[in-house]
């Protein structure tokens, strides 16, 4: 994602209360920060934050954990989430790379929404949806294993197809034009957005590993 750089994003970031600030001080007791047993979803690379927010307002039984990686993406991410009230929402900056440190056998659900395709050969292990990232998933689901994965880009998505097969996930969900699909409960992301106004394909998938 293009970054804009976004004046006070440090005061932005620490003076949120959707931020979680030390996340690796929660490893084994999310529950704890939203104060129920909900199950807890997590969005990976969420950009500008349109999908977490507007699952968490849809969704108020689940509780929404968004990551990304950039102070000054996140801090636009606040300033939008900011104009809300919500309890089942909350917000991280890190790199997944780091995803260990942060949770144990905790998270019901990945969503991964337009990753970023790292198209070229030598910086494979860098895609969202490597072997790298979903070994470190598997350790940190509660039950099965699921993911949700959305993609403009039919390189990414063939890759991701064969990661998500060699690391033991089902596909139990797939569209290869998802706005012309009969799927009823898309929240679209900023990137869906614009990508469907310039006629791009949306491919989605949704895989299940059985534990
Ligand atoms: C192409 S943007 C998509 C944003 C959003 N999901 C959407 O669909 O509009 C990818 C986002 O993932 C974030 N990202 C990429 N690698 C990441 C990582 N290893 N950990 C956390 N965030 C990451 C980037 O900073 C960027 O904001």
């Amino acid at each position: 994602m293009r970054q804009r750089n976004v004046k006070n994003k440090k005061e932005i970031i620490n003076n949120s209360k959707y931020i979680i600030l030390n996340p690796s001080e929660y490893k084994n007791s999310w529950q704890s920060v939203f104060g129920n047993t909900n199950p807890i979803y997590i969005e990976i690379g969420m950009g500008k934050g349109d999908f977490i927010l507007q699952n968490a307002i849809r969704y108020p039984n689940i509780n929404f954990i968004g990551i990304e990686k950039y102070d000054s993406i996140i801090a636009l991410a606040i300033k939008k989430i900011e104009k809300n009230e919500l309890s089942n929402l909350r917000l991280v900056r890190m790199d997944a790379l780091n995803i260990l440190d942060v949770f144990s056998k905790e998270i019901s659900k990945i969503y991964l929404n337009f990753s970023d395709p790292w198209p070229k050969d030598r910086h494979v292990k860098r895609r969202l949806t490597s072997d790298v990232f979903l070994s470190r998933y598997d350790k940190i689901f509660i039950d099965e294993p699921i993911i949700e994965f959305k993609t403009d880009n039919r390189g990414l998505f063939e890759y991701s197809l064969i990661s998500f097969n060699n690391n033991g996930y089902v596909i139990t969900e797939i569209s290869l034009d998802l706005h012309h699909s009969n799927k009823d409960d898309n929240i679209m992301t900023e990137y869906e957005r614009k990508f469907s106004m310039e006629n791009h394909c949306i491919y989605y998938v949704k895989v299940q590993k059985n534990q």
